[in-house]
């Protein structure tokens, strides 16, 4: 077998000290992000005016001020206004890796060298097979029945893939099972799902959605009891007009909120009873807690008909069971995702199949431990600055002083002068997510953070 030309160019040794020099001029440039940095006074009003022109062009202000000038290392990110900060919400679960990855440096080159930007339904280079079977391996190696994988470059088009295929699995079923708070995406279907008012605002109800109370850790007994009564009332009262139940295993959006293996099982039971399609958005979790799929972690492998994953896999996917296989025409996009973003899905699947990250003592956990060690002892310092820490693994939050929505907002942007990035989420409590860059994330960067967070507090509860 003769190398293809492909192959051919991939170790020619131009491109070869090309990668090595862009790697060496990557290293010189990052060594140089060493902390928090304040911004240069010399690009504040071109800034400004760049963040306010923008936020006119998109018809909405951005969160936070924040355009990122393209560099960064580790969990520092340097903003086009010269301030360096550390990123402790990755892109809301993005940046996995962190800024300036040496391997996404790498990945990154070969997907510029492969031909095309964006790979497609109709065109698209091996490493999409190789992402689909990475992603399927790692589903069956939990003992799943998942047999499927269908890519796509958003969670929200990869939950709409799984709606389709489990309405089409069920013909007559019109209606769909969520967790009240729960967050599914936004596109007209999924805006139902989403149970947040605000999301939907002026749209026609596009999806019938019957909503069951999530799993409330201070009453599990009594948490069981109420939501499968609820299900029990919804199945009885639309009866075979239900196709599926999204269930999001761990609260993203709705604030962290984290469920357990007896409440779901009961849940679980009541479905499949029903010939209910079992989801599992893991779009958020997916990677994050001590398997690389939460329904892993919550010993659930035998339960799913589809899990759709995203966000820190660069690009997304449904997965599902045989019985759920689309007749053809069903699934199909012009764009699969970019060449980058499958070449980095690439290099995040292979660690993931490395033992370091996950178990009791991988990295999800220890550095878990770390954050929420340093949040309890900040809250024993002083127990008006904080609730909390909740969460599970690279998904911590914290309520802040009295949780309303306000001091939320207020701490967040303060935060973010100071050096900071996290987000919100939830609400009545408001918390405070994190999301850390785990494999790159270190001790030293988790202490600077968390001594911001505290006088950053201290100071928001004074006014
Ligand atoms: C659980 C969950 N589902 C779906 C989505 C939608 O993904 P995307 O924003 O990529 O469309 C998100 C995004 O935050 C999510 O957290």
């Amino acid at each position: 077998m003769t190398a293809l030309i492909s192959e051919q160019l991939a170790t020619d040794p131009r491109v070869l000290q090309a990668r090595e020099l862009l790697a060496m001029a990557l290293r010189d440039h990052q060594s140089k992000l060493i902390g928090v940095k304040v911004p240069d006074p010399g690009r504040a009003i071109e800034y400004a005016k760049l963040i306010a022109e923008f936020s006119c062009a998109r018809a909405g202000g951005l969160y936070f001020p924040y355009l990122g000038s393209g560099i960064g290392h580790g969990s520092l990110v340097e903003l086009a206004d010269g301030s360096v900060k550390y990123d402790f919400i990755s892109g809301i679960g993005v940046h996995f890796l962190g800024h300036g990855n040496p391997q996404l440096l790498q990945s990154g080159i070969s997907a510029a060298l492969s031909d095309t930007v964006m790979q497609g339904n109709l065109q698209q280079n091996s490493d999409a097979a190789s992402v689909a079977s990475q992603l399927l391996q790692l589903a069956r190696s939990s003992g799943s029945k998942l047999e499927h994988c269908f890519l796509t470059s958003s969670g929200a088009m990869a939950n709409e893939n799984a709606l389709k295929v489990m309405f089409q699995h069920k013909p007559g079923s019109s209606r769909i099972i969520a967790f009240e708070h729960g967050f599914c995406g936004r596109t007209m279907a999924l805006a139902q799902i989403t149970d947040k008012p605000q999301y939907r605002v002026g749209l026609p109800t596009t999806l019938a959605v019957d909503y069951v109370p999530f799993f409330d850790a201070s009453d599990p007994k009594g948490s069981i009891t109420k939501t499968v009564n609820a299900l029990r009332k919804h199945l009885a009262r639309y009866p075979g007009q239900h196709a599926a139940m999204c269930i999001e295993l761990i609260l993203g959006e709705g604030g962290y909120w984290v469920g357990d293996h007896e409440f779901f099982t009961a849940i679980l039971t009541e479905l499949k009873a029903n010939s209910v399609a079992i989801w599992f958005d893991e779009i958020q979790t997916f990677g994050r807690t001590s398997r690389p799929f939460a329904f892993e972690h919550f010993d659930l492998a035998a339960w799913p008909d589809v899990v759709t994953v995203g966000k820190l896999t660069q690009l997304c996917a449904t997965l599902f069971t045989a019985a759920f296989k689309p007749q053809p025409g069903l699934l199909s996009q012009t764009f699969t995702a970019s060449a980058s973003a499958i070449a980095a899905a690439g290099v995040i699947l292979t660690m993931m199949s490395r033992p370091d990250l996950f178990g009791p003592d991988g990295q999800n956990m220890r550095v878990h431990r770390m954050i929420t060690q340093r949040l309890k002892a900040i809250s024993e310092r002083h127990p008006q600055l904080l609730h909390g820490p909740f969460g599970i693994g690279a998904m911590i939050a914290l309520t802040p002083l009295d949780g309303s929505e306000a001091k939320v907002k207020q701490v967040l942007k303060h935060l973010f002068d100071r050096g900071v990035i996290a987000f919100y989420a939830g609400n009545k409590p408001a918390r405070i997510r994190m999301l850390p860059p785990v494999p790159v994330v270190t001790e030293n960067d988790i202490e600077t953070v968390c001594h911001i967070l505290e006088s950053t507090l201290l100071a928001c509860a004074g006014n």
